[in-house]
């Protein structure tokens, strides 16, 4: 059996955060926000709305969207590195919260590669022949882990949670993958615990996001304009065969440099930043949804997503969307 995307949902929280909510915060402006990022809105999670709500929400748009059941679903993989709590994980809470008896339960800290990451994890399981039917959550509420304090940071992060439902399928949509690390790079975008270093330099313990930026924004633009075509190849494609590629929505400054090194069309590119900023592994599912929505992704087109952050490290699939 082979590995098949057969349904999407997604949730965004109500409250909409544009950018002059900044604007008595810090030094900051609509028109730099705008013309650094692409950002015009992001969603802010209410108080007591936590990621597992977020989840819970998306996969309540998944099961009434497609009308499938949850049951028999075997495994739940959620990436996320804003959980309601390390441990218990995400994935056990949703299991409860459904009543899905004998799931597997994993959480993914991949960041915002945490989407991709699942499904390359749950095209193995099928493909290994252990497993038929699985949830892959992206869900963040990186509101609640973000330094307000901090203009470079602060202003680029929103909430959002997506779900695909993976199952075995005598023909499968997932073509290929890619996956890689680079974690001597692991300082430039963290959220610690407890340990006070990363690659053995002292960084900020405050349970809040920190990033450089700049060293981001030129490792996202090389990694992923490198794999594409190893992506595209991987799954017996060429990049002119791509409808729709779909990187992670990090910033929009990113996807356009990825656009004009590899000269893949732009026009031809998914994004969830511009509404609801970096959602980190949402981001992907939120892009994707909004396609669907807007009719611009048809049965048959194939899709090619990237995510790449914290770690650092990146995972990309292609999948032939017959849904
Ligand atoms: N409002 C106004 N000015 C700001 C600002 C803000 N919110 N944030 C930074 N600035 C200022 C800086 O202080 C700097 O001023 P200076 O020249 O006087 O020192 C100037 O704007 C330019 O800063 P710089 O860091 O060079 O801007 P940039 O064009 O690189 O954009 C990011 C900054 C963070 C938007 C950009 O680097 C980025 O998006 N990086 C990738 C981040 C990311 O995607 N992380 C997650 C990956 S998964």
């Amino acid at each position: 059996m082979e590995a098949k995307i057969t349904a999407l949902g997604t949730y965004v929280p109500e409250r909409i955060v544009d950018n002059h909510y900044f604007e008595s915060m810090i030094e900051t402006n609509d028109e730099w926000i705008v013309s650094r990022t692409g950002i015009h809105t992001r969603r802010f999670a209410a108080e007591d709305e936590y990621t597992s709500h977020l989840c819970i929400a998306a996969a309540k748009n998944l099961v009434e969207t497609y009308n499938v059941v949850l049951d028999d679903v075997d495994f739940i993989l959620v990436g996320t590195v804003t959980p309601d709590q390390t441990m218990p994980s995400m994935a056990t809470q949703i299991q409860d919260y459904f009543g899905i008896k004998h799931a597997g339960a994993l959480d993914i800290s991949a960041a915002c590669a945490g989407f991709a990451y699942g499904i390359v994890l749950a095209k193995g399981l099928i493909a290994g022949g252990t497993h038929r039917k699985i949830l892959v959550f992206g869900a963040e509420t990186l509101s609640k882990f973000t330094d307000f304090t901090d203009r470079t940071s602060c202003i680029l992060f929103g909430d959002g949670a997506g779900v695909v439902l993976v199952e075995a399928a005598p023909k499968g949509n997932i073509l290929g993958v890619v996956t890689g690390s680079q974690g001597d790079c692991g300082k430039e975008l963290y959220l610690t615990n407890t340990h006070k270093q990363i690659n053995g330099v002292d960084v900020i313990v405050d349970n809040k996001i920190h990033q450089n930026g700049r060293a981001v924004f030129k490792w996202a633009i090389n990694t992923v304009a490198e794999q594409m075509p190893i992506l595209a190849e991987r799954s017996n494609l060429k990049m002119s065969d791509i409808d729709w590629f779909i990187p992670h929505s990090a910033n929009l400054r990113i996807i356009e440099a990825l656009c004009a090194q590899t000269g893949f069309p732009l026009e031809k590119t998914l994004e969830s930043i511009t509404l609801y900023a970096n959602t980190s592994s949402a981001s992907i599912p939120l892009a994707l949804q909004r396609g669907l929505r807007e009719g611009k992704v048809k049965k048959g087109d194939r899709l090619l997503m990237i995510g790449f952050g914290g770690g650092l490290v990146y995972a990309g699939v292609v999948v032939e969307w017959d849904v």
